[in-house]
């Protein structure tokens, strides 16, 4: 299983210095908002995770998990939580460290599995926030068993996903251009990682994502989607809380 992992290591690492889009920091304006109260964390092109779900920041431990890259850890040290940030990728995890050396914010780095959050003690954090990053795992359950454990009591967990639908087509090119074909069964595996070289990404169901939180402890008291600018790319993004 390990080898999964740092084959997915590898491929960020090469999106990051092709620099992909997500990957992309804080902007001054972004951060200057924050600072002022007014946090902003996108999650699409156009939505934002509704405010009233972080609440007042201030103070607050917050996990920023498999979220590196520069762009949520910056925003929420900004808004005055205490921010640590947990990714597999050290070229993601550079991105925070520049930022926070630029700015002089206090980031704690962690290069680490999120499946695997031994490291820190049980109720820790006050908000768990996972960016979209669960479809890099063979197995939603042990990320979201290990989240309960390191949330405090009435603590939330924020997590963002791409909707199972965006797996079960292929696009299928013909001479009128191309159309996509229902081909998968749901959950999905890209299956490339015996290919050193491969692309590693799982289409995991509704069941998990929804059922896997709730059979963790945890209720689910917020939900809302997005579809892209690319418009077979719909995320969804849940709140919940462990009472
Ligand atoms: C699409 S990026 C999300 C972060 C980005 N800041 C954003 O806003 O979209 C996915 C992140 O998940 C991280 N990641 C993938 N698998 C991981 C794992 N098993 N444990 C921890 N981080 C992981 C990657 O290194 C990458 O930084």
């Amino acid at each position: 299983m390990k080898h999964i992992f740092e084959q997915v290591e590898r491929n960020i690492n090469r999106l990051v210095e092709n620099k992909v889009n997500w990957a992309e920091s804080a902007t001054e304006e972004q951060m200057q908002k924050a600072q002022n109260g007014e946090l902003e964390l996108m999650f699409g092109s156009e939505k934002a995770i509704p405010k009233e779900w972080l609440g007042d920041l201030k103070g607050k431990k917050v996990l920023c998990l498999a979220g590196a890259g520069g762009l949520q850890a910056p925003l929420l040290a900004c808004a005055g939580a205490e921010v640590t940030v947990l990714d597999l990728s050290e070229k993601m995890l550079e991105k925070d460290r520049e930022i926070a050396r630029k700015k002089k914010l206090r980031i704690t780095l962690e290069h680490g599995n999120m499946c695997d959050l031994s490291r820190f003690p049980e109720e820790t954090f006050d908000l768990v926030l996972n960016p979209p990053s669960l479809f890099y795992v063979p197995d939603v359950l042990p990320v979201f068993k290990e989240c309960y454990r390191v949330l405090k009591k009435g603590g939330s967990f924020i997590m963002t996903a791409v909707n199972p639908i965006a797996y079960v087509c292929d696009y299928v090119e013909d001479e009128k251009g191309g159309y996509y074909k229902a081909v998968n069964r749901m959950p999905y595996c890209s299956a490339d990682f015996d290919n050193q070289d491969g692309w590693v990404e799982y289409g995991h169901t509704m069941e998990s994502y929804i059922g896997g939180q709730i059979a963790c402890g945890f209720v689910i008291t917020g939900y809302v989607e997005c579809q892209m600018e690319d418009i077979t790319e719909l995320y969804f993004v849940t709140k919940a809380e462990k009472n």
